[in-house]
Parts: structure tokens; sequence; C-alpha cells
């Protein structure tokens, strides 16, 4: 019998080699690489010859007949909207997430929703009992709905094939294994031929499957990319566990596009949608605060208005502290050097915190000139009047450049009530101005919108 041959993979990358080390020469990171047990396969088989391809296996595209594709309305509309219309049958949907986040919530509410449906949910990570223990306490009625605790594949195999179910949800992927693969459940090649035979059996049996996957303290769905790769759906559900506001962002999809959000808060009763995304962000405000400006950022296709709120205290230690919570680090420091070198004030004595209200994370650069303004008003400790909202970029030379969708963000502002708004002047010239009942104002330069508002 020939010897085992085996090799060290990377469980971050994929990276593959014969010799261990400690550190991962493709992607840097420390002990990553795993033994794994080397396939056997020869490319160069003498048998080869003999396979036989079936006639029709492959087809010119104008004669394979057009297929309508049918959906599952999952009658969570945040949900809906980032699967692009409901789940589309036998498709394979990746959703990952910090643990704690919500990923099992969100997966037992779906159940609870299509009820209607046959639902076989695999838990490796809770017993039965404490599933029914939630669901008992959300008072879920779920009628066709069977529990699975088991990670050992061949039996929730078996059981799939033994049920037929419509959706199949394994919660998580990180805890089931393939008994005929050697390494331990979680490692790369366990999630990949996991992940591989749900697919196969997804697709054979047609049903959809739901897979929760955990991710690692990079940010990425651990065992990352290998499993992106293969499912037509990857979601990622995000948010700071300390705020109660939950975001739902397509990565990948098959299916639809990947350029929307779903935004849901934790309650006591399970996940609630959040419908008017602005509302619920601007409902703790604090009118007349120094520090204080509104602005909004697009998330998805969505314009949400957004708090940011800046504090400018005098520093203690030789070097001042710039803390940014939900605003990009980078970003804060050179409006930082844009505002000393433009405005002439001095931050070098001071502190900076910025805090983007409720949680949610600013990946978009048309709040720039509302954290400029954000900390002029706090150092100066003058409020900025708080029917007022401000959109726009800042560049190097302390210019305020123009902005994506601009249009929708003033719509969403005047609905709901803002009186001034304040906009790049690049984007004047696109913008209907009698549209809108508030006061629409183009401003070129930090020092203009400075001139503006105080
Ligand atoms: P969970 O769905 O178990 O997270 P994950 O599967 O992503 O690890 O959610 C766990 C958290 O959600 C837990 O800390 C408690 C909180 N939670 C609520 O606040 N309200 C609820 O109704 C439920 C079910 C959970
Ligand atoms: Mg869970």
């Amino acid at each position: 019998m020939s010897k085992v041959k085996t090799k060290y993979v990377c469980q971050n990358c994929g990276y593959s080699s014969v010799r261990w080390s400690g550190k991962c020469p493709d992607c840097d990171n420390w002990n990553t690489l795993v033994e794994e047990i080397q396939s056997t396969g020869d490319r160069n088989k003498p048998g080869l010859k003999n396979v036989k391809i079936n006639n029709g296996s492959y087809r010119l595209i104008t004669e394979i007949d057009s297929v309508n594709e049918t959906r599952t309305l999952t009658h969570i509309s945040e949900l809906d909207r980032v699967l692009g219309g409901g789940i589309v049958d036998s498709s394979v949907i990746l959703i990952g997430g910090d643990p704690g986040i919500g990923k099992s919530t969100l997966m037992l509410q779906l159940a609870e929703k299509i009820s209607n449906k046959k639902i076989l949910y695999v838990s490796g990570e809770e017993s039965a009992a404490q599933i029914k223990l939630r669901s008992d306490r959300l008072n879920y009625n779920l009628g066709n709905f069977y529990i699975l605790s088991e990670t050992n594949l061949d039996i929730i195999q078996a059981v799939i094939e033994k049920e037929i179910p419509d959706i199949v949800i394994v919660d998580s992927i990180q805890t089931v294994f393939r008994p005929e693969i050697e390494s331990a459940p979680g490692t790369v090649s366990q999630l990949r031929e996991s992940t591989a035979l749900l697919m196969y059996l997804a697709k054979k049996n047609n049903f959809s499957v739901f897979i929760v996957g955990h991710i690692t303290k990079e940010g990425m769905i651990a065992g990352p990319k290998v499993l992106e790769h293969m499912v037509d759906v990857v979601l990622q559900f995000e948010g700071e566990r300390t705020h109660s506001f939950r975001i739902l962002r397509g990565i990948k999809n098959r299916f639809g596009s990947t350029n929307e959000i779903g935004i849901f808060e934790m309650t006591d009763a399970g996940l609630k949608e959040v419908l008017n995304p602005s509302e619920v962000f601007l409902s703790q405000r604090n009118y007349g605060a120094s520090g204080c400006v509104i602005s909004s950022s697009v998330e998805g296709t969505r314009p949400i208005l957004i708090e940011v709120q800046a504090l400018v205290t005098s520093s203690n230690y030789g070097i001042p502290q710039r803390t940014s919570m939900g605003f990009d680090y980078k970003k804060l420091n050179i409006i930082v050097a844009v505002l000393e070198k433009k405005l002439g004030i001095f931050l070098n004595k001071s502190d900076i915190f910025i805090n983007i209200a409720g949680g949610i994370k600013i990946e978009e650069p048309a709040t720039d000139l509302a954290v400029a303004m954000s900390i002029y008003s706090s150092f100066r400790d003058i409020p900025v009047d708080s029917e007022t909202v401000l959109l726009g970029e800042i560049g190097l030379s302390g210019e305020v450049r123009t902005i994506s969708y601009a249009d929708r963000r003033i719509t969403e502002a005047a609905k709901l009530g803002f009186k001034k708004i304040i906009i790049p002047k690049g984007n004047l010239k696109n913008i209907n101005l009698k549209k809108f009942k508030a006061e629409i104002i183009g401003t070129e330069k930090i020092s203009d919108a400075v001139d503006k508002l105080f």
C-alpha cells in the first residue's frame, strides 16, 4: 500500500505546502497551516480514454429550454430585499457573521414565516431542546419544522434524502463534518467538502439550503474564499453587539443585485425589520448640542439619515487621541489635517472622538463634510442648526467634492422635514431645486461651509 501523503494547508487562504511553517507565506497569517491528507487523484490515468461522453451532456445554449426561476418569498421584507426577491429554488445561501449577532435567530424567524414549507434545521451548536425553548419564548408556531441535532454529514444526508425538505438550514457549517475526510470539522477541506455535498444534494433534490458560517476576527467568512466561490448567495450579518441594529448585506448574489441591505433591530421578541431607518437612527437626537450634525449615507440603494457626533476636548497627553466609532479612522485623520490647514484651527492639543449614532458603520465619503463640521462645532462649542443636513466629500485641498445619489439623499432629508440642505456646488446643476420645500445651498470649500453654518 502506498504511503499516505499529507500537505499543509493554510486555513485562511488555502495556500498549500509540503512543509509546515508558522507563518503562511501567502497571506502572512500565523499558525494557520494545518496538516491534511493529499488526494491521490492521478491526472494521467490510463483509463481516461475509456471515458464515455453521454449524448446531450453538452449542448449549444440555443438548444437549451428556458426555465423560469421560481422564488419563495420569506415574508421578511428586509431579507427578501437582500435576496433579490425571495429564495430562488435549489439555491445555496451562505450567511456569515460574528457569533451572537443573530444568525440563528434570523433562521428561526425565517422558518416561522414560511411555516407552510417543510423545513429541516440541522443544528450542530444548540440542542433540539434549546431551539424549542427559544421558539416557545418567541411564541412561534412552527408546524412542518424538523430539528436534527447532528454534525455527521452521512446521517444528515440520510435524513435529507428520507424527508426531502423544501428548505434545509445548516447551523453552522463549521460544526458539521464528512467522516471520510480526516481533518477536523471547521478546516478548509471539511468546509469545502461539506458545502459541496450540501450543494449537490440541494441541486439533486431541488431544495434550498441556508448555510450559517461564523466569521473570523479578520472579518472574513471562516474558511473564507473557498466557500464564497461555491455558493450562489453570500450574505453578511453585521452590527455592533452592544447596539441593537443589525445590517444584512449582500456580498454575492447570482440571482440579484448586491447593492441592497436589510436593516433589523434585535429586540426581546427577536429581530424586527426596520422599514424607515432614518426615523429610527434620528430618534434619540440631541437638539441644539454642539458637535452634532445630520448627514445622509446611502446604504445599498436607500438613503439613511444619520447623526454624526464629535467631541473635541483638550488633551492630557503629549500625543492627542483620535477615536472613531462607525467612521473610517484614516479619513478622520485626513479631515483633521484639512481643517487645521484650511481653517487655521489647531487641533494638535485636542482629543477628538467621533461617533455615528445608532452603531451604524459609514463606508462612503458623502458624510465627510458633516464629520468636519461636527468637529468644528464641538471645537468652537457652537451648535449647528438642527434643521440642517450636510452632504459632501472633502478633498485634500479643502474642496467639497460632488457625491453620488444627491437627489435621493435630498429627497429623504426633505421628506423628514429638514429645512436647509448643504450640498457640494458640483451637484447643484443636476438638482431640480423647485421640487423640494427645503432650501438647498451649494458649497465649494469647507471655509465656505463654515461661513454658511456658523
Ligand atoms: P443568535 O441568533 O444565537 O446568534 P448567532 O447565531 O449569530 O450566534 O443570537 C444571540 C443573541 O441575540 C443573544 O445574545 C441574545 C439575543 N437575542 C435577543 O436579544 N432577543 C431574542 O429574541 C433572541 C432570540 C436573541
Ligand atoms: Mg447560532
